[in-house]
């Protein structure tokens, strides 16, 4: 199922990626799985951190860039976010336990999924990030019904 994202959503400052962070946050169900895609310094990070922020978590959030993985539990989810940038080695994939947690009730979070192709389960929900002279654009692809289903809370 595929469904075609309506007109992108503009972020004019950081401000609107955090506030679009929180938004993000009330719409999230277990289970989803959710790939976030853009350059580096798009606002990837910057993104799930708000969310994360959004449902109440009061650590910190670093970026996974060299543990590929870091782990949440915030608002009565459970949420896992991935940055696969630096993943290389296939075995590792099972070595590490990450298919474990796509397990239909964590919340998957993937910076950089094309770097682990045909590893990372299919998305829900594909948030692409663009970076424009000031700012940056968004756009939605849900691919599934709970992918469409947080489309829909979003507006
Ligand atoms: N809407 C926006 N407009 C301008 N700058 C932004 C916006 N959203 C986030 N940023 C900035 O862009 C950078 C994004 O970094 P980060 O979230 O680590 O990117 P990524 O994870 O995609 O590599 C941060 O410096 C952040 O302050
Ligand atoms: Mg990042």
């Amino acid at each position: 199922m595929h469904i075609p994202h309506d007109s992108p959503i503009r972020l004019t400052d950081e401000n609107a990626t955090i506030a679009f962070g929180s938004r993000l946050a009330l719409a999230l169900t277990p289970g989803m799985v959710i790939y976030l895609r853009g350059n580096l310094g798009a606002g990837k990070t910057t993104l799930v951190r708000a969310t994360l922020q959004a449902l109440g978590y009061q650590g910190k959030v670093k970026s996974p860039t060299y543990t590929l993985l870091e782990q949440y539990e915030a608002g009565g989810l459970h949420l896992r976010h991935f940055d696969l940038y630096r993943f290389q080695d296939i075995n590792e994939w099972e070595g590490a336990g990450f298919s474990d947690e796509f397990d239909g009730i964590n919340i998957c979070l993937v910076e950089w999924p094309e770097q682990a192709a045909g590893l990372v389960p299919p998305a829900d929900l594909e948030i692409f990030i663009d970076i424009l002279p000031k700012g940056r654009s968004i756009c939605l692809n849900a691919n599934t019904p709970s992918g469409q289903a947080c489309v829909a809370r979003l507006h």
